[in-house]
């Protein structure tokens, strides 16, 4: 059974795919612990499940390699099989990649490598472009530009807002993810390869 950690920064509709997902007998992967980088409005889905939750604020650090320590030390407490990144929006410091790479993944409101970033799709409708998607990466010390699991295409139309193209992207991006835990917990998916090709 391979044990989670995921972490958030907003509503946590992608870990309450997760969470529903490990309600499933069948499915080898449980959340064990939820944090974020503030009091997350998606920490309510982790308590609907009796998952514990924990928040690391990096305005409570002097700097970012400290917070990322912190972080960092939450995070084993769990000692996790691997960390997700669920719509946390903030860069981890290299020395946070290197501590939990390779079994560390995020899910990204694109095709990367297109639209990196924190803006995926608001940029990828100022581009104008027709088609837009989501990816599931392995997290490199880039910005978004890790190795790809997995990602699919996704229409943009021509009346679509940023929330609305990004409600749509949203459910792709939930059945990729479970997909790639699925494929790294039955060995489908060897992380420890993709980063080192
Ligand atoms: C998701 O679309 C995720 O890919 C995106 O934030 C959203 C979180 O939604 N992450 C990024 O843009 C990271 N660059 P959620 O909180 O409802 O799961």
């Amino acid at each position: 059974m391979l044990s989670l950690v995921v972490l958030i920064s907003g509503g946590g509709s992608n870990l309450r795919a997760l969470l529903e997902a490990s309600q499933d007998a069948e499915f080898p992967a449980r959340v064990i612990a939820v944090g974020a980088d503030r009091d997350a409005d998606g920490f309510e889905h982790a308590e609907a499940f009796g998952i514990p939750t924990f928040a690391v604020a990096l305005s409570n650090y002097p700097d970012r390699e400290a917070w990322g320590d912190a972080l960092v030390e939450q995070i084993q407490v769990w000692q996790p099989d691997l960390v997700v990144l669920s719509g946390f929006m903030k860069l981890l410091p290299p020395r946070v990649v290197d501590a939990l790479g390779p079994n560390l993944i995020n899910t990204h409101p694109a095709y990367l490598p297109e639209f990196p970033g924190a803006h995926g799709v608001r940029d990828a409708l100022a581009a104008g472009v027709s088609e837009t998607g989501a990816s599931v990466i392995l997290v490199d010390n880039g910005v978004d530009s890790g190795p790809i699991l997995s990602q699919r295409r996704i229409p943009v139309l021509p009346d679509d807002t940023e929330s609305s193209l990004h409600e749509r992207i949203k459910p792709v991006e939930r059945e990729l993810l479970i997909q790639a835990v699925l494929d790294i917990a039955n060995g489908h998916i060897n992380l420890k390869e993709l980063a080192t090709t």
